[in-house]
């Protein structure tokens, strides 16, 4: 079944959940413009995102797909914890901040009993997932309220897994791809493929549609990845500096920046492996720490540092998750994006 069937939208394009940094506001008018829009949960508790999907459904009654992440919580390691902590405690002292203080909590939860009896309510066309998929019984309610349902691979086998649990589509989350890395059978970063080498490789071998995911940033490389097969794209970066998204000034200056040219896997902001613009703290202290607590449990004493930091103008201390096609980022209206990047479908088209 093609893309458009299975969304009930015009175009096979999915403007990728983006946690942090969009709302209704941008899958609005995503929707509005033909696509699929979409609306990240995994950093909204479930109140917040009951009133994000009263607010989505006031905007537009299109189908649109709702994301969540669905890591299971880890058990806080005291001695892990405290050698992280120690080592941001210079930060904390030039800032002027208690390094004793810094709040916990997860920053980041899973989907859960809660969530998906939001999701029994309001029905969105798609739910998607990050990490996996939920536990059986949870996935089951989701497929009963008659959501397509989608999750990243970042190999093969992830993506036969996902196909063997009943997916409808695959989303190929290529190594380019900003924000989180969706890897969740494969740990070991030296598996990740680039989009252009995983794309063709599981369409080949799957039966369900694969969309393609990551370093797709205008027409060329919708039609490019049309080329090798994907059923669809999914586009993150690209929409970060729309004026619906709900980007921060630091991270949009960051976007229209050199810095933009400059991206990296980091674990220091949530404990996972994420791609953004490299600052400060990932150039001080390596991208990759293997002392940070797990996901998403490095985020609180991260928070702190950040917050103090943005306040004196700053982002040395922020995630400024973008993929590596992030200069080609242009600050153009949703529907005015989805339309530039819609003519890479055209068959033939010269882009
Ligand atoms: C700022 C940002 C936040 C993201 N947050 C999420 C998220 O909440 N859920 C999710 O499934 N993927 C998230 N992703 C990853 C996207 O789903 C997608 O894989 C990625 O944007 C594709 O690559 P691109 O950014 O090069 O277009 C995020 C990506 C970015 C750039």
């Amino acid at each position: 079944m093609s893309l458009t069937a299975l969304f009930g939208c015009e175009l096979p394009l999915i403007q990728a959940p983006m946690a942090g940094s969009q709302d209704h506001r941008l899958a609005a008018s995503v929707c509005v413009a033909g696509a699929l829009g979409s609306i990240p949960a995994a950093m909204l508790s479930a109140e917040a995102l009951r009133k994000e999907l009263q607010a989505m459904r006031s905007l537009t009654a299109r189908p649109f797909n709702l994301n969540f992440f669905c890591h299971s919580l880890p058990q806080a390691d005291a001695s892990r914890e405290s050698a992280w902590r120690q080592l941001l405690t210079p930060y904390y002292a030039e800032l002027g901040l208690d390094p004793t203080s810094p709040p916990s909590g997860p920053g980041r939860l899973p989907f859960n009993a809660e969530t998906a009896e939001l999701v029994e309510e309001f029905r969105p066309a798609v739910v998607s997932f990050h990490f996996g998929l939920p536990e059986a019984s949870l996935l089951e309610r989701v497929r009963r309220s008659g959501a397509r349902i989608l999750s990243s691979a970042t190999t093969l086998n992830e993506a036969l897994w996902l196909q063997e649990r009943g997916v409808d589509a695959v989303i190929a989350q290529g190594l380019e791809a900003g924000g989180h890395r969706g890897h969740f059978l494969e740990h070991d970063l030296s598996r990740q493929l680039g989009t252009f080498a995983l794309l063709p490789q599981l369409v080949d071998v799957l039966n369900v549609p694969v969309i393609a995911a990551g370093g797709i940033g205008d027409a060329r490389g919708v039609a490019a990845a049309m080329a090798l097969g994907a059923a669809g794209v999914q586009v993150g970066t690209a929409y970060l500096l729309c004026p619906e998204a709900a980007t921060g000034p630091l991270h949009r200056a960051a976007l229209q920046s050199p810095a933009a040219r400059h991206t990296a896997l980091t674990n220091l902001f949530s404990g996972r492996p994420a791609r953004g613009i490299v600052n400060r703290l990932m150039r001080e202290q390596g991208p990759l720490q293997p002392q940070a607590p797990v996901f998403p449990l490095a985020t609180a004493a991260i928070a702190p540092l950040r917050a103090a930091a943005e306040a004196r103008g700053n982002s040395d201390f922020s995630p400024l998750w973008a993929g590596q096609s992030a200069p080609l980022c242009r600050p153009l209206p949703a529907a005015e994006l989805t339309r530039e990047l819609a003519r890479g479908f055209a068959a033939g088209a010269s882009v």
